[in-house]
C-alpha cells in the first residue's frame, strides 16, 4: 500500500503527564488564546483542483511548511477482511479514488480539511483508510466526532459492520450511551462527549487522529472543539506524540477554518472530494404557498407516484409531527395491499399485529392493574378510554382533485408509471429509534416505491440510498433566541441556500434525479446564503461556563471558528456573576429540560394529567409545581424499576428517565464522595421529599434562576385586557402566561419563577414554580436595591406603607417590584 510504508515509526509509549504539566498545558493554551497567536503563515505550494460542484468550493491546497514536518507516519499496514460485496460495494464511493492523496496529506500535516458531497463516502470510509495505515494501536485511537447522536450510533454500525470487526473495536459513546471498551480503536462520539473529554484529559492522549465531522454543520460544540484543538495539535507536537487533526464537512463554506488566522499556524490543505453527482433538475413552483407547505408535499408526492418512473421519493419536512402526520396521510392514499406487512412502521401495523394488539387490550381491560402506593408516587390503572388518538383531520380524498400535471409547468416528464404501486412510506428524524431508522437504508419491499419523509437530518448525515425525486418545502425548524429578552422560541422560517442545494444533491446520488422546490425561484434568490453558526444564535451563558471550567478565563480571546458577538460573551458573564455561578469553580450550566423531552410528555395527555395531580403532592409540595410533578415522576419510575412499560403507560420517555436515572446516579456519588466525612449521605434510591426539602428546593430554583421571576399582572397593568392572567417579568414588556401544560396555570401563584419561555400563539411559562416574595431580598440581592424609594416612583409605589422596593435599573429596570421589608446588615 501506498501511503503506508513509512519508515518513520512513532513512540508506542504513551506519556502520562502529572498535574503540574497539566497545568502548564493549560497555561500555554490560554497564552496562545490571549495573544491572537498563530497568524497564518503562507502556503509554500499549492495544488488547485477544480470542483464540478455549482456551489461555491474552496480552493484545494496542498501545503508543506518548515513547521509542519512530517511527523506521523505509521510503519505498518493493517490488513481488513471485508465482506465481498461490502468491498464492491465500497469502491463505488467517489472517495476511494482519493484515498492516496487523503492519506499523503494527512501523513505530511496535523490538520488536513476534507470536503466532499453527502454520500461520497468521507464518515464511513476515512477511519478505514487511518486504520488500514496503521494510525491506531494498543495506545491510541481514532476518535471520530458527530453532531447528531443519530450518527454517531448509525455510522459506528456501519463501519464495524464494513471492516467485519466486533463492535467493541468499533464503538460509539453518546451522551451516558456507549459500547466503548478497551479494545476500542475506531470511537464514534457526538462533539460534546469529546468536549467532556477534554475537560479530564486536556491532550487527549488516547487518541492518536481526531475526525471532526459534519463540520459545516457547525454546531455550537464543533466550533469549539476546533478551536481547543487549534492549541491541542501543536501541544502534542511539542511533547513528542503528534495527534492528527481532520475537519470534514459537506462542499460549504470551509473558509471559517482554513482561512482564519488566528485557528492554525499553517492554512491546511483542503481535499476536495469529486463526487459523482448525477444532474438534478430543479423545478421551482411558481407561487409559493404561504402556510400548507405539508399539503402541497403531499399533493406533489401524490403527483410525482402516478406519473413518474419509478425512484424514491425525500421529502423534507420541518419536524416529528409534520413526519408523522404527512406518513399518515399517504400511506391512507396509497396503501398496502392487507398481505403486505413489510412496510408496518409504529402506527402501520400489520393484520397480525392488530389482532394480537386487540387481545392483549382485552387481557389488559379483564384484570386489575395493581395500585402502587409508594407515599407521593402513586400509580394507577391505565385507563383505557385514554389511549393516544390520531388527532388528524383527513381532508384529503386521494386523488380526487390532483391535476396529473406536476403543476406550474415545472414537469417535463411525459412518462407514466404504474399509480397502483403500493408507496413504501418511511418517516426519518433525530429522535427516531435507532431500528425505525435502519429501515431507510434497506431496499424497499418489491414492487412498491420508497418514500421518506424526514427533516433535514437527511440532509447531509444520512444518504439514503435509490432516491431519485426530492420534495422540498424550502423551510426549517430553527430555534430563536432573543438576546435581550431572553426568550427562546421555534420558528420555521426559510431554509438557506446551501442547504436547499444540499437537499437538492440527494437525487442525484445514483442516477439523474428531480428536486421539486415548493417555492418560487424568486423567493429562493431571498434565502441567505447560509445558515448561522449555532455559536452566533443562542445564549452563550453555558457556553461560558464550559470554557471557565476548561480554565480558559479569557472567553472573547478564544480562536472561535466564527466568535460569537462579544456583547453577548460580556452580557452573559454579567449575568452569571450575578447569579453567583463564576464564584464556584466548575459549575456546569443549568439542567434543562429539553424541548423534545416535554414534546415526549404531550402523548396520552389525558392520563398524564392525571398522573400530573399525583405526582404533584399535596400541601407545601405543590408550591414546587412543574419541578414537583417532574420529580414525581422520576421518583415513581425509580420504584416502578424505571421499565419501558411504566414509560410507556405514563406518558415518559424511556430513554429520558434513563439519562436522568444515570445523571442522578453520577451527581449521588460524587455528592456522596465529598460529603461523607461530614457524615451527609444521599440515599440513592431516592424518597419523596418533605415539604421542608421542597421549600428549600424552591429557594434554590430562585436563587439559581434570579432573572427568570415573574409576577402577577398589577393593577395598573390590569386595565388593558391583555394582562388578565397574565404576568410580568423583568425583561419583557409584553406580558406572559403560565402553559397551560402546567400545574399552576389555574392556581397563579403571585411571585414564580420558570425555566425558560416560548413563545407559540403567547409567550407562555414553562417549568413554573411558585416563589414567596420575601426570599427575593435574602437569595438575589443583587437584584435588588435596598434604600430610600425612587425619587420618581412607579404608579405601584405606595409611600404610607414605606415599605423597601425591589428595584435593581440594570436588570428590574421596568418593574419595580414591591417586596416585604427584610432587614439588611
Ligand atoms: O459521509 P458522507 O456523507 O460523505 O458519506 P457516508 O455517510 O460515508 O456514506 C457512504 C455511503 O454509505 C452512502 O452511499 C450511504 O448510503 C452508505 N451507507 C449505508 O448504506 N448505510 C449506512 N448505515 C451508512 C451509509
Ligand atoms: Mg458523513
Amino acid at each position: 500500500r501506498r501511503h503506508s510504508s513509512g519508515s518513520e515509526s512513532e513512540p508506542e509509549e504513551e506519556s502520562h503527564s502529572s498535574e503540574e504539566e497539566k497545568e502548564e498545558q493549560k497555561e500555554e493554551i490560554e497564552k496562545a488564546s490571549d495573544s491572537g497567536l498563530n497568524a497564518a503563515e503562507k502556503p509554500e505550494e499549492s495544488i488547485k483542483k477544480t470542483a464540478t460542484n455549482q456551489q461555491a468550493v474552496p480552493s484545494a491546497t496542498v501545503c508543506q511548511t518548515a513547521s509542519n514536518k512530517p511527523s506521523c507516519k505509521p510503519a505498518v499496514f493493517i490488513p481488513v477482511d471485508r465482506a465481498p460485496e461490502i468491498q464492491e460495494a465500497r469502491l463505488k464511493l467517489p472517495i476511494l479514488a482519493e484515498e492516496q492523496s487523503i492519506m499523503e496529506a494527512i501523513n505530511e500535516n496535523p490538520v488536513v480539511v476534507i470536503c466532499g458531497e453527502t454520500g461520497s463516502g468521507k464518515t464511513t470510509q476515512v477511519p478505514q483508510f487511518l486504520y488500514e495505515a496503521g494510525y491506531t494501536s494498543s495506545t491510541g485511537a481514532i476518535g471520530i466526532t458527530e453532531p447528531r447522536r443519530v450518527a454517531a450510533v448509525s455510522m459506528s454500525q456501519r463501519v464495524a459492520k464494513e471492516m467485519n470487526l466486533s463492535r467493541r473495536v468499533v464503538s460509539y459513546q453518546i451522551r451516558y450511551e456507549g459500547n466503548v471498551t478497551d479494545e476500542t480503536q475506531i470511537k464514534f462520539m457526538t462533539d460534546g462527549v469529546l468536549l467532556k473529554e477534554i475537560q479530564k484529559d486536556f491532550l487527549l492522549s488516547k487518541y492518536k487522529v481526531v475526525i471532526i465531522d459534519e463540520a459545516h454543520e457547525r454546531s455550537m460544540y464543533t466550533d469549539i472543539l476546533i478551536g481547543l484543538l487549534s492549541r491541542i495539535v501543536p501541544l502534542r507536537e511539542k511533547k513528542g506524540l503528534p495527534l492528527k487533526l481532520i475537519i470534514m464537512s459537506a462542499t460549504l463554506r470551509v473558509e471559517d477554518f482554513t482561512e482564519n488566522k488566528r485557528l492554525f499556524s499553517a492554512v491546511p490543505p483542503v481535499i476536495q472530494v469529486d463526487a459523482r453527482q448525477f444532474p438534478v433538475t430543479i423545478h421551482f413552483n411558481k407561487k409559493t404557498p404561504l402556510d400548507d407547505y405539508s399539503g402541497e408535499c403531499f399533493r406533489k408526492v401524490c403527483k410525482i407516484h402516478r406519473m413518474l418512473p419509478s425512484g424514491g421519493i425525500l421529502v423534507f419536512l420541518t419536524g416529528q409531527a409534520e413526519v408523522h402526520s404527512l406518513c399518515r396521510r399517504l400511506r391512507k392514499a396509497f396503501p398496502f395491499q392487507k398481505n403486505n406487512t413489510a412496510g408496518d412502521d409504529d402506527k402501520e401495523e400489520s393484520v397480525e399485529e392488530i389482532r394480537k394488539f386487540k387481545k392483549s387490550r382485552k387481557r389488559k381491560k379483564a384484570m386489575t392493574l395493581p395500585k402502587i402506593d409508594l407515599d407521593n408516587y402513586s400509580v394507577i390503572p391505565v385507563d383505557e378510554g385514554d389511549e393516544d388518538r390520531d388527532a388528524e383531520t383527513d381532508d384529503d380524498v386521494a386523488g380526487s382533485d390532483l391535476d396529473l400535471d406536476l403543476g406550474d409547468a415545472d414537469s417535463e416528464e411525459d412518462e407514466k408509471s404504474d399509480s397502483s404501486l403500493p408507496l413504501y412510506v418511511l418517516p426519518l428524524y433525530s429522535l427516531l429509534a435507532p431500528e425505525k431508522q435502519a429501515k431507510v437504508f434497506r431496499p424497499p419491499p418489491p414492487g412498491t416505491r420508497l418514500c421518506v419523509v424526514a427533516t433535514n437530518v437527511a440532509e447531509t448525515s444520512l444518504t439514503i440510498p435509490g432516491i431519485k425525486y426530492v420534495v422540498d418545502c424550502g423551510k426549517v425548524k430553527k430555534r430563536f433566541y432573543d438576546k435581550i429578552t431572553g426568550v427562546s422560541s421555534f420558528r420555521v422560517t426559510w431554509t438557506s441556500q446551501a442547504s436547499a442545494n444540499q437537499r437538492a444533491g440527494r437525487a442525484g446520488r445514483t442516477e439523474p434525479g428531480h428536486c421539486y422546490r415548493l417555492y418560487s425561484s424568486a423567493v429562493f434568490m431571498d434565502f441567505e446564503q447560509f445558515s448561522a453558526p449555532e455559536i452566533t444564535k443562542r445564549p452563550v451563558e453555558d457556553l461560558i461556563l464550559q470554557m471557565k471550567a476548561l480554565n480558559i478565563e479569557k472567553v472573547i480571546n478564544f480562536p472561535f471558528p466564527t466568535p460569537p458577538p462579544a456583547e453577548a460573551l460580556a452580557a452573559a458573564e454579567e449575568l452569571l456573576i450575578a447569579l453567583g455561578a463564576l464564584k464556584e469553580p466548575l459549575m456546569t450550566g443549568r439542567p434543562a429540560v429539553s424541548e423534545e423531552e416535554t414534546a415526549k410528555l404531550k402523548g396520552k395527555k389525558a392520563r398524564l394529567l392525571q398522573m400530573q395531580r399525583i405526582w404533584a403532592g399535596q400541601g407545601l409540595l405543590q408550591k414546587l409545581g412543574d419541578l414537583m410533578v417532574m420529580l414525581g415522576a422520576v421518583g415513581a419510575c425509580e420504584y416502578a424499576g424505571c421499565t419501558p412499560k411504566f414509560c410507556e403507560e405514563n406518558g415518559l420517555r424511556y430513554k429520558a428517565m434513563l439519562e436522568i436515572r444515570r445523571l442522578r446516579g453520577q451527581l449521588t456519588t460524587a455528592v456522596n464522595s465529598v460529603c461523607s466525612d461530614a457524615g451527609l449521605y444521599i440515599d440513592p434510591k431516592m424518597k419523596p421529599p418533605t415539604e421542608a426539602q421542597a421549600t428549600y428546593l424552591r429557594q434554590i430554583v430562585l436563587a439559581g434562576l434570579g432573572d427568570h421571576v415573574a409576577r402577577r399582572a398589577q393593577a395598573e397593568e390590569l386595565l388593558d385586557d391583555k394582562w388578565k392572567n397574565a404576568y410580568k417579568t423583568a425583561l419583557l414588556d409584553e406580558p406572559v402566561f403560565i402553559h397551560p401544560s402546567s400545574i399552576l396555570f389555574k392556581q397563579l401563584p403571585e411571585f414564580v419563577v420558570y425555566q425558560e419561555i416560548v413563545e407559540t400563539t403567547k409567550l407562555y411559562m414553562k417549568g413554573v414554580s411558585a416563589v414567596e416574595p420575601e426570599w427575593i431580598p435574602v437569595l438575589l440581592p443583587p437584584y435588588c436595591h435596598f434604600g430610600k424609594p425612587l425619587e420618581n416612583p412607579p404608579p405601584s409605589y405606595c409611600p404610607e406603607t414605606g415599605r423597601i422596593r425591589c428595584h435593581r435599573p440594570s436588570v428590574f429596570y421596568r418593574v419595580s417590584w414591591q417586596l416585604p421589608a427584610v432587614e439588611v446588615d
